[in-house]
């Protein structure tokens, strides 16, 4: 089990948001952040119970209202979202299956959707202290390590949401000049994700992946923000 001391960085009674609370990885970040004793509470928002669907712009928008009237601040704002199938269609093997419905179906997910909770909720981090951004992205988004090919319109998708956690990182740093705001790779996690791409893989249990995110959220200094971590805390290639 990864080691997971709490958020040290963040003040006692920190606050956190959870967008994708009902995934696997959503569901853990909310549970181990719910353990940690200096934790002062975690609102969990999904598609499935909430009605939040980032494909949704107004849906985004009605929640980041209602967080807003109620005086909500975050010192941590977790975007877990994101899908590799949808609809049914997983991702492309080959050039020839590319299919621009599934791809801007990806796009609107994986890319647009993030997008959409950065215009809407990152207005929600604290100004006045540090304050964490993260959205869930993955590696096989970057470009620099791309050695197998495959998955084009979902690595693309990442790709771009890696490109506007960054340019927003920049725009943030100018109101919130102790905020990190990151893309993660979560590692290879059990999840239904990647149950039907598990074979031959070692996966990490969620529990762990969110502990070891965290961990690495903890240790980010603002001079970091706009960069792409594993969840090992690596830094990895655009
Ligand atoms: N698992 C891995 O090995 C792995 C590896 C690399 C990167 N990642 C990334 O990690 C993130 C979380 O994945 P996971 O493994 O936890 O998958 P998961 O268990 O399938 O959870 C996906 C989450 O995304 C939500 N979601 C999907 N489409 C949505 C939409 N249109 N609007 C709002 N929410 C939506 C789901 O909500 P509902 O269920 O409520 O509909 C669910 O909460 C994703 O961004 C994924 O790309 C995962």
């Amino acid at each position: 089990m990864a080691e997971f001391i709490g958020m040290t960085s963040l003040g006692a009674d920190y606050k956190v948001l959870v967008l994708g609370a009902s995934g696997g990885i959503g569901s853990a970040f909310a549970e181990v952040l719910r353990a940690d004793p200096r934790c002062g509470g975690v609102i969990g928002l999904s598609r499935s119970v909430d009605g939040f669907d980032v494909t949704d712009e107004d849906s985004i928008a009605a929640a980041a209202e209602r967080l807003e009237g109620s005086g909500s601040r975050f010192d941590l704002i977790l975007c877990a979202t994101g899908a590799l199938t949808i609809d049914d269609i997983g991702p492309e093997k080959a050039i020839k299956a590319i299919r621009p419905d599934v791809m801007a179906a990806q796009f609107a997910v994986n890319a647009i959707g993030p997008a959409l909770v950065l215009k809407h909720v990152s207005p929600l981090l604290a100004s006045d202290r540090r304050s964490l951004f993260a959205a869930l992205s993955a590696r096989v988004g970057s470009t620099g390590d791309n050695r197998l090919g495959g998955w084009i319109s979902y690595r693309a998708a990442k790709a771009a949401l890696n490109q506007i956690v960054r340019t927003s990182a920049i725009e943030i740093a100018r109101t919130r000049p102790k905020a990190v705001v990151v893309s993660l790779h979560p590692g290879s996690v059990e999840t239904r994700l990647s149950s039907a791409y598990a074979k031959g893989h070692d996966r990490l249990p969620p529990t762990n992946s969110a502990m070891m995110m965290l961990s690495v959220l903890d240790r980010l200094e603002p001079a970091q923000s706009g960069g792409f971590y594993a969840y090992d805390g690596q830094p990895i290639d655009w």
